[in-house]
């Protein structure tokens, strides 16, 4: 799939990220999302008051998928229209005059570097750097919304607006990339602003000074041979793609080489021990009680708390099927960065979708290890996961609101992840769990016995084991995730740092499930395959 689907990628687009053609003059708007900062988990609306932004006669929010909303995505219009094919100079956007205490604001968020993010015809205006490795030339979204330089805090006031267009025909084309370097020009108040880079004073924000400023930009259209199908390739810059696959081909080999060891072994040990309890039983049946054959009556016992690990089960073969189609989707191309939040929502819809496999997998898992409380069962599938999910969500909601953060999930997308949950997830797992009971569940290949022996553990509490071996791997996820913390992230504010762990703690917790539900699976259906194959009278 890997090698084929490529080819697949630019041969359709989706609606809504198909290309829009401008004829000159034509206005091009620009959006404005919210602030962000690389050593911030808080991101700011674009017009919080704090920053004095120019502001149009209405604010509109864009309208946005939902996942783009959850992850954060803010979308307005803004007073700044680029007339196409049309360069300016040193137009005025606006004049402000910026409050004392909006300056205090204004200098902490730009000593924490916050990058002031627009949107041009769905393509973010960035910046360009340099890959100091390959020096390849690459856009990075954003744009700082001022400098600190030295004792002095700088606040950016005017944009240099470099459009890059690819020439569609006589009078049509197609914006391909956007990239503004913003600069800081103390205009004097009165007089007609000059823009004079290297000539003028910059705008320095000094504490609790009231502060004028005047918005300007300078706009040139450049013409650029990218087409527009290709006009995401120069943001999706990886640092040493040879260094990921290296990586990627490594723990593949070191996988492989140490699965089919462990096959090996295995398989040698049980052949030797199954071609001698089946040709012992047939010469001396009260010989053959030695080994793992010894524990036949006790192995396919119901294990202890089977309603929450039945549940687990069911939540991980959820897990397992959204992945696994959000993953493909994504291979197709579907997932395309124009389409804004797609894989947010993909994933949230194919959650929602597969709680069918959640409510059919738990049951039958909970039938095969004779669990009799079904209402429970179906009760606890469909509520327990995302109910954990949401009281987190919802806690981090009001740090977010606390802060003034963009990021705080809207009233109505609450209502609308309420609405899914209820109306479309529920039912659906209760419709799954209905035809998993009408399943038979897994007969066990041989009888357990009504009184339980003395067996040494691990010999036979297999169930939880096998559960709780592989979903450590959403520990150590968990442990990578804070030393990646200590080591590599630069949080400034404890918020931050809350609301990382707290993600950080649930995708572990949702890895964990996912290699547990497949570890316990596999085990399972080892174990049944070793105990039918041989003789038990
Ligand atoms: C805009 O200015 C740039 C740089 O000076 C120039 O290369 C380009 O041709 C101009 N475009 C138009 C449409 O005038």
């Amino acid at each position: 799939m890997l090698v084929l689907l490529p080819a697949l990628v630019h041969s359709f687009y989706l609606p809504g990220v198909a290309p829009r053609d401008y004829k000159k003059g034509e206005p091009v708007p620009v959006l404005v999302n919210a602030l962000t900062a690389k050593d911030s988990l808080l991101p700011y609306d674009y017009y919080h008051p704090g920053f004095s932004f120019c502001t149009p006669d209405k604010e509109i929010s864009q309208h946005e998928s939902l996942g783009s909303i959850l992850f954060g995505d803010r979308l307005y219009n803004s007073p700044i229209e680029l007339p196409a094919l049309e360069n300016q100079t040193c137009k005025v956007i606006c004049r402000k005059s910026i409050q004392d205490t909006s300056v205090d604001f204004l200098m902490k968020r730009i000593d924490e570097e916050y990058l002031v993010n627009w949107v041009v015809d769905g393509l973010p205006a960035a910046q360009l750097y340099k890959d100091e490795s390959t020096s390849e030339v690459f856009y990075y979204p954003g744009m700082p919304l001022g400098l600190v330089e030295g004792e002095q805090t700088l606040l950016h006031n005017h944009y240099v607006i470099h459009v890059h267009y690819h020439k569609k025909d006589a009078d049509k084309i197609r914006v391909v990339g956007v990239i503004v370097n913003p600069a800081s020009l103390d205009n004097p108040k009165d007089a007609e602003p000059k823009c004079d880079i290297a000539g003028s004073s910059p705008v320095i924000l000094k504490t609790s000074t009231q502060t004028e400023v005047t918005y300007t930009y300078t706009l040139v259209w450049n013409e650029d041979p990218i087409s527009w199908g290709t006009r995401w390739d120069h943001y999706l810059h990886v640092y040493d793609p040879q260094i990921h696959w290296f990586s990627i081909v490594n723990a593949i080999v070191i996988i492989l080489i140490l699965a089919s060891m462990v096959t090996m072994i295995l398989l040698r040990a049980l052949h030797k021990d199954i071609s001698r309890y089946n040709t012992l039983g047939d010469e001396d049946g009260a010989q053959d009680d030695f080994g793992w054959k010894m524990v036949h009556a006790d192995v396919f016992r119901a294990p202890a708390y089977r309603m929450i690990l039945c549940v687990l089960l069911g939540t991980g073969a959820q897990l397992i099927c959204m992945l696994g189609v959000t993953l493909a989707f994504a291979v197709l191309g579907f997932l395309s960065p124009s389409s804004r939040g797609s894989l947010g929502t993909m994933a949230l819809v194919f959650y929602i979708l597969f709680s069918v496999v959640s409510g059919y997998v738990s049951s039958v898992m909970y039938k095969t290890y004779g669990g009799e409380n079904r209402k429970q069962n179906v009760l606890l599938t469909a509520v327990l996961v995302p109910g954990i999910v949401f009281g987190i969500l919802i806690a981090l909601n009001f740090i977010l609101i606390a802060k003034e953060s963009s990021s705080a999930v809207p009233f109505g997308t609450f209502l609308a992840l309420i609405g899914l949950w209820f109306l479309v997830s529920i039912p659906l797992c209760i419709a799954g769990s209905y035809f998993g009971f009408r399943h038979p569940g897994f007969e066990p290949p041989c009888k357990t016995n009504q009184i339980p022996r003395q067996i040494p553990p691990q010999d036979y509490l297999w169930v939880w084991k096998s559960f709780n071996a592989s979903a450590a791997s959403g520990f150590y996820m968990f442990v990578y995730s804070i030393v990646f913390l200590a080591g590599k992230l630069d949080l400034k504010d404890a918020a931050s740092v809350v609301i990382y762990l707290t993600w950080s703690l649930v995708m572990s917790i949702m890895l964990a499930i996912f290699t547990g539900t497949v570890g316990h699976l596999a085990s399972l259906y080892f174990v049944r395959t070793i105990y039918k194959s041989i003789k038990i009278d």
